[in-house]
């Protein structure tokens, strides 16, 4: 029987109050440690030399890059100020082909300049430019940088599965311009952003109340308001201003969490073991291979799927995020659904209770990772609650998140909302408003790019 396997399984994994209160405070605590000097046991904290957010005046033409999410976008838009805001929106998309997130750095950067020719050739009447002006983009990189300026930054390394060759280290923003040289193409980047620092940028821009932004897909991250002076390690920054977004880079988050042998079974098999151990256990990227090395335990010992093993289970990333969530849509009594995605993903024919086993073990890693990504959302807003003296959750504080995951997983979204009303306390929780904000990191983008024009103090 698998009943030992799935009872250890849950316990190894169970979320109750007490583990999530010690991850926000340990998360606080990360997030403070970070603000405080690079390196060491907090968090990156990366300063995103983002000051303002969109005024909403923002005028003229700008494009926008987005790179790191499953899909490669390329987005038009042309902002007509606080009256008209966006007037018009074009954008094109594409995976990102395998070969080359594991090929070379002129390859990857290639490919986003050829993208962003094509697209720029169809401009279409309905947009317009300043005569002379060149375009100028907002690019998305969503990866760890650290920033050297609004429009520069060098990759810290690669996460979620890339492993391209010659850009650690580098200027990202230096690495698409020569790109753009080598396909004649005259851009400029205006600014140079993290999707969670995009996405906030962008739902800002409608809603003055957000002041945190939290990516949930292949990858995780968050970013928020932060005051300059509660930023010690900008010690001798000459700022314009008394605040200023900082990407907290919380993947790279691992203190308290309750983990499971799968799990670091998993890390030592990815390309970046003992790193963005918080990534592992929330994200897209990972949840589902969690799943499938759980479920191939159960088969091996305990002949989950009968007296063999299903030879596909044995692959890593068979069993992907959105099969999880799939199986879990299914509420018949049969399980009928359940076992036709087994069957279709890796030939398994799973019996009744094979299938019943297999949802809750799906369930059990859904329901620890969306309650995690609540209690680092609580990590945040009690950092910002202890700096302001309670200013925060005693009014409408909204937090704006984007990513496949929380789009597309219902489960997930009400694990996660269940944990922050647990932490919180109803009265608080009621403050706090959990927006679904589409796609607003490649506007956001535009709109920093606008924020941080050439031209800005043209006529
Ligand atoms: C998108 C953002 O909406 O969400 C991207 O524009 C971001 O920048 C992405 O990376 C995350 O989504 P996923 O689920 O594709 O990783
Ligand atoms: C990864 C990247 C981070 C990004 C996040 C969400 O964690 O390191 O920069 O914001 O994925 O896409």
């Amino acid at each position: 029987s698998v009943a030992p396997l799935l009872t250890k399984l849950k316990r190894d994994c169970a979320t109750p109050l007490p583990v999530l209160q010690r991850v926000v405070d340990a998360m606080s605590q990360a997030m403070r440690t970070g603000l405080a000097a690079d390196g060491g046991s907090g968090l990156p904290m990366i300063p995103t030399y983002v000051h303002h957010l969109p005024t909403g005046n923002e005028k003229g033409l700008f494009y926008a890059l987005d790179l790191g999410g499953t899909n490669f976008r390329v987005l038009r838009v042309q902002l007509g100020g606080k009256e008209d805001r966006v007037i018009s929106t074009e954008f094109d998309q594409v995976s990102i082909p395998q070969k080359l997130m594991s090929g070379t750095s002129e390859e990857l950067f290639d490919f986003i300049a050829l993208g962003l020719a094509k697209f720029a050739q169809k401009e279409g009447d309905e947009f317009h430019i300043t005569p002379g002006r060149k375009r100028e983009i907002g690019f998305t990189f969503s990866f760890p940088v650290k920033q050297t300026s609004i429009d520069s930054g060098i990759l810290i390394k690669w996460t979620k599965g890339f492993a391209v060759t010659g850009t650690a280290g580098r200027d990202v923003v230096a690495c698409l311009n020569e790109a753009m040289e080598r396909q004649g193409l005259d851009m400029r980047v205006s600014a140079l952003v993290n999707d969670a620092v995009g996405t906030l940028a962008g739902a800002e821009y409608w809603d003055n109340d957000v002041s945190v932004a939290v990516i949930l897909g292949t990858g995780t991250n968050a970013c928020y308001i932060e005051q300059i002076n509660a930023i010690p390690k900008l010690k001798g920054y000459h700022s314009p201003s008394d605040r200023m977004i900082i990407s907290t880079e919380w993947g790279a988050f691992s203190n308290g969490l309750p983990l499971t042998e799968y799990d670091s079974d998993m890390d030592a098999a990815s390309i970046n073991p003992g790193e963005q151990i918080f990534e592992k256990t929330i994200a897209g990227m990972y949840l589902g291979e969690i799943a499938r090395r759980v479920l191939l335990k159960m088969a091996q010992v305990d002949g989950l799927f009968g007296n063999s093993v299903p030879q596909k289970l044995s692959k890593p990333f068979t069993i992907g995020t959105p099969d999880l969530c799939s199986m879990q849509q299914d509420q018949s009594d049969d399980l009928q659904a359940v076992g036709s995605i087994l069957y279709g993903i890796a030939g398994i024919e799973a019996n009744l209770n094979a299938r019943r086993t297999v949802v809750e073990v799906c369930d059990t890693i859904i329901e620890r990772g969306g309650r995690l990504a609540g209690a680092g959302i609580v990590g945040i807003l009690q950092k910002m609650e202890q700096d302001s003296k309670g200013i925060v959750l005693g009014k409408r504080t909204v937090v704006a998140v984007d990513g496949g995951l929380y789009e597309n997983y219902p489960q997930y979204r009400a694990y996660l909302r269940d944990s922050v009303t647990e932490l919180l306390g109803i009265e608080h929780a009621n403050n706090l408003v959990i927006e679904h904000s589409k796609d607003g990191s490649g506007i956001g983008a535009a709109l920093l790019a606008a924020s941080n024009s050439m031209y800005k103090h043209d006529a």
